[in-house]
């Protein structure tokens, strides 16, 4: 892919689909930071994008944690002297909270903040000590991962759904505010995808989604990379400001 050689991308989070990410990225040439909370997995980003002909380094992280989210720009900036886009995809994923997260009747209120403070609050995180890098690069990129369960009828997961709506509006902000300092800002909306994690989902959610989506197969960490690595590229250029859902028409807006 053109338009991202020698370019620094800060992943925060890694997994599944960061992995789809790297790879694309390191195809072209780029150069990653990735902060996770699991160091385990941001290493495994840092294999694929270096296996994949680019270089990056990984680092701990908890995206709730503002020294942290500041700490990992600083390593961004000490490793590679710059800052050109950024990827934000963390999501709290542990298993309880993922449970207790159902709807405002019955929802949990620590579940509730839990959620809050890593998918919404740490996105704003990134991007308020990121951006002011991005701009003095030349301007740059910067991808948001939401999901479909923003727009999908769903009688459960009221705080996640609650936590990616407010990053469209992140995204929407930022786009707005820093556009003509050349920063572009969009968010991606991921349907089913199988990483190692979605995988535990497989079976009957599987069949169930293949019954709604005209696709004819559910998505992959590829499908995500190539879409995500596109709009972290030059040839993306007058893209901003956007939401795309990347989810074989599970959802169809005009
Ligand atoms: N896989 C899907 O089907 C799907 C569908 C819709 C949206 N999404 C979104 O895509 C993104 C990536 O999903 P994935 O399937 O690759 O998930 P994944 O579980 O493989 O990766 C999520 C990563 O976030 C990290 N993380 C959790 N809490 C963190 C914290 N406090 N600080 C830093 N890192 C933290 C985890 O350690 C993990 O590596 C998420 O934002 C998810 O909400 C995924």
């Amino acid at each position: 892919m053109e338009g991202l050689k020698d370019k620094v991308i800060v992943f925060a989070g890694a997994g599944g689909i960061a992995d789809g990410v790297a790879q694309y990225l390191g195809q072209s040439g780029a150069k990653i930071v990735v902060g996770d909370i699991n160091i385990a997995s941001a290493e495994r980003c840092i294999e694929v994008v270096k296996n994949a002909g680019g270089d990056g380094v990984a680092t701990t992280l908890d995206i709730a944690n503002e020294e942290q989210v500041k700490a990992l720009v600083a390593f961004a900036i000490s490793e590679f002297g710059q800052i050109n886009g950024l990827f934000n995809v963390a999501a709290n994923i542990d298993p309880t909270e993922v449970a207790q997260d159902t709807n405002s009747v019955d929802i949990d209120l620590a579940c509730w903040q839990r959620n809050i403070d890593i998918n919404l609050t740490g996105y704003m995180l990134t991007t308020k000590y990121a951006t002011p890098h991005i701009i003095a690069a030349g301007g740059g990129s910067i991808v948001n991962t939401i999901s479909d369960a923003v727009y999908a009828n769903m009688p459960d997961k009221l705080s996640y759904s609650v936590t990616k709506a407010g990053v469209g509006a992140l995204t929407r902000n930022t786009a707005s505010r820093f556009g003509k300092q050349g920063v572009r800002c969009n968010a991606v909306s991921p349907g089913l995808v199988l990483t190692e994690s979605g995988k535990q989902n497989s079976g009957h959610l599987v069949d169930m989604v293949l019954q709604m989506i005209p696709a004819p197969r559910v998505g992959t960490p590829e499908d995500m990379g190539a879409f995500v690595a596109f709009l972290l590229s030059d040839m993306a250029a007058w893209i901003t400001g956007q939401t795309v859902c990347v989810d074989g028409g599970a959802i169809m807006r005009t």
